[in-house]
């Protein structure tokens, strides 16, 4: 049983993988007057996600939501603590400025996730629907009201988008 466990969690990465490359591809396909090739991205994608679906289900790693939230937390946390610092070093010491510059952009945002799910998880009662942007450029995740430009990228506030 360990090595399907093992085994559905590396399928799960590498299906979740295949479906945002599929639609980063599909775009791309678009962009260069590919439009059944993108259609074709854009099914493979779809079905990707059924198959890290599927996985993940088999894992019986989707739980209650509070669950969930403290799952979220301390992912983010981990990602911010241990993972992207280490990657951002690393990026420096090889000269890497585009995976510095992306490195730190998950950074920053992973620490408001982690804030945001925390806060989430203790508020669970409260029922009250509030707007969520994103910035496109960064992931910096916001609820209420986009901010007049991104504070971790500058971007601005009229390109972020509100999430349904
Ligand atoms: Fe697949
Ligand atoms: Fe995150
Ligand atoms: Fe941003």
């Amino acid at each position: 049983m360990e090595k399907s466990v093992q085994n559905l969690k590396e399928a799960f990465a590498g299906e979740s993988q295949a479906n945002r490359k599929y639609l980063a591809f599909a775009e791309k396909a678009e962009r260069e007057g590919f439009p059944q090739v993108a259609r074709l991205f854009r099914a493979a994608a779809e079905a990707e996600t059924v198959h890290a679906l599927n996985h993940l289900r088999a894992l019986k790693a989707i739980q209650s939501t509070p669950e969930n939230l403290k799952e979220a937390v301390s992912g983010e946390t981990a990602e911010f603590l241990e993972m992207y610092p280490h990657m951002i070093a690393s990026a420096q010491a090889e000269g890497h400025k585009d995976a510095e510059r992306t490195f730190n952009f998950a950074n920053e945002v992973e620490k408001v996730h982690a804030r945001l799910f925390q806060k989430a998880l203790e508020n669970l009662t409260n029922k009250e629907l509030v707007d969520i942007f994103v910035c496109p450029v960064c992931g910096y995740t916001v609820e209420g009201e986009a901010p007049d430009k991104c504070p971790i990228c500058n971007a601005v506030k009229k390109l972020f988008k509100r999430i349904e």
